[in-house]
């Protein structure tokens, strides 16, 4: 493997906290590379392809590290361009066929390979994944698919350990709740199963159909692709493919989000508001003038936004991982908003950080009260999770003075470059090193 460094995606300097000082007003253009969701499922989809699979705009993240020592140690050889965002994998014959703890548990999305290697292999071993701190993030709909198509499975020492010798036969699997992760797991496993696999209830988020698009290109037969009922006709064998992974919703919203939050101006370029439609109404809703520009859109505010009631639901619904800029937005609202996470329990921790920064919100069960004050106040803080880290980061640009947002290794997780995209539409934020921070930290 070539071109990863321990620091991917760190951007200006190896620091693990993002110092900011508020308040700033963001103007200008920032780029939107490929989905971190996107660009991990569709490197463990590459085992289904022996050969040479080549996968574009690839970000870069730590996580793409991870994945890529995954994929080396079940036998691939991974070469990553970090000039030209190319990742090429190398996938042998017979891969091996197990996930170690020591990767699973820095990463969830390394459960993706479940469904490729009992697929190609006939087994999988994978560790039980750890990951954010967001909830309890089940794999329960995983297992019952993989069963319905007729692999025995059972988990042991904190492992999911899957057997199909025979292959798996197709069927039709009814997902209790559209999971993402189960989706591509099903779908990824079926392709090479005999016979035909209905998935119902299957997630309709964007990296879905990336992810079906490619294995479409290495020769797998799908249909439904966005849509709530995706039919597989599976096939023996597929040959290796090249795919341009998608650019990064989430990223793309937590840049709108801030254009609002700080009374910016801010055009994304690469982004695609037709997978952000519900967030930008919202956004729309608090006062901000949205138009679509050649190679992305714009996103206006000339005023403090309006508190806006937002609920979080698998796509097309508000995502759950733009729910954090969501409460910060409201924190400095005009008026009083209710923001309910319906997806994952755990997700609403980094209020208290919140709260730090003079933030008015009471939580209750799933839902965040929150009564919007004019400007935050500028504190050290805790990243919990990477969508967290950057909506702490987002608030710090709305509040007066020093934010210190600790722990920005999990932001990094999720957004490349965040400090210097940041600089350059006007805020002052910058990266710490560990032993300045802790002075810094002893100061504010
Ligand atoms: C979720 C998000 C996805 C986001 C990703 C990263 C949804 C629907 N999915 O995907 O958009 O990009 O996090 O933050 O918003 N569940 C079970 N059993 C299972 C699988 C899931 O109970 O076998 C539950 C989870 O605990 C959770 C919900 O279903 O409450 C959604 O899970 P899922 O969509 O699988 O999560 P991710 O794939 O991580």
């Amino acid at each position: 493997m070539t071109g990863l460094t321990r620091n991917a995606g760190s951007g200006d300097s190896i620091g693990d906290a993002f110092r900011v000082v508020g308040p700033a007003r963001l103007v200008g253009k920032v780029a939107v590379r490929g989905a971190k969701n996107s660009a991990l499922k569709l490197m463990a989809a590459s085992l289904l392809a022996p050969g040479k699979n080549k996968l574009l705009n690839v970000p870069h993240i730590a996580d793409v590290e991870i994945m890529a020592e995954l994929l080396e140690r079940l036998g691939c050889t991974v070469t990553h361009n970090t000039e030209d965002h190319t990742l090429t994998i190398d996938v042998p014959e017979i891969p091996a066929h197990k996930a170690d703890y020591d990767l699973v548990r820095k990463m969830r999305a390394s459960i993706n390979v479940l469904g490729p290697l009992i697929a190609r292999v006939g087994e999988a071993d994978v560790a039980l994944p750890g990951g954010d701190a967001i909830g309890s993030r089940g794999l329960d709909f995983h297992i019952a698919g993989l069963r319905a198509l007729g692999a025995e499975v059972h988990s042991e020492h904190g492992y999911v350990i899957a057997k199909a010798p025979n292959g798996l036969a197709g069927t039709n699997i009814s997902l209790e709740f559209p999971s993402v992760g189960a989706t591509e797991n099903l779908m990824t496993a079926a392709v090479l199963a005999r016979g035909r696999t209905v998935i119902e209830n299957a997630a309709r988020e964007p990296d879905i159909a990336d992810i079906g698009e490619y294995l479409i290109a290495m020769g797998a037969k799908i249909e439904g692709l966005g849509s709530s009922t995706i039919t597989i006709e599976g096939v023996e064998r597929l040959r290796p493919a090249t795919h341009a992974t998608l650019a990064d919703r989430i990223v793309t919203g937590t840049w709108a989000f801030a254009a609002v939050m700080t009374q910016g101006d801010i055009t994304i370029i690469g982004g695609r508001p037709e997978h952000l439609e519900i967030p930008l109404d919202k956004l729309v809703a608090a006062g901000a003038v949205i138009t679509t520009t050649p190679d992305g859109f714009r996103v206006k505010m000339d005023r403090r936004p309006s508190a806006v009631d937002i609920a979080t639901l698998p796509y097309p619904g508000f995502p759950t991982d733009l729910q954090p800029m969501a409460i910060c937005m409201n924190a400095i609202a005009q008026g009083h908003a209710i923001v309910t996470e319906n997806v994952f329990e755990g997700r609403f921790m980094f209020v208290n950080e919140l709260k730090r920064l003079g933030a008015t919100i009471t939580v209750d069960g799933h839902h965040a009260a929150i009564n919007g004050i004019s400007e935050l106040s500028g504190a050290p803080v805790l990243a919990t999770d990477i969508r967290a880290g950057a909506g702490l980061v987002l608030a710090g640009l709305v509040s007066e003075g020093v934010t210190i947002v600790e722990d920005g290794y999990h932001v990094d997780r999720g957004y490349p470059d965040f400090a210097e995209d940041l600089r350059s539409l006007g805020a002052d934020v910058t990266r710490i090193q560990p032993k300045l921070k802790k002075l810094l930290s002893a100061l504010t």
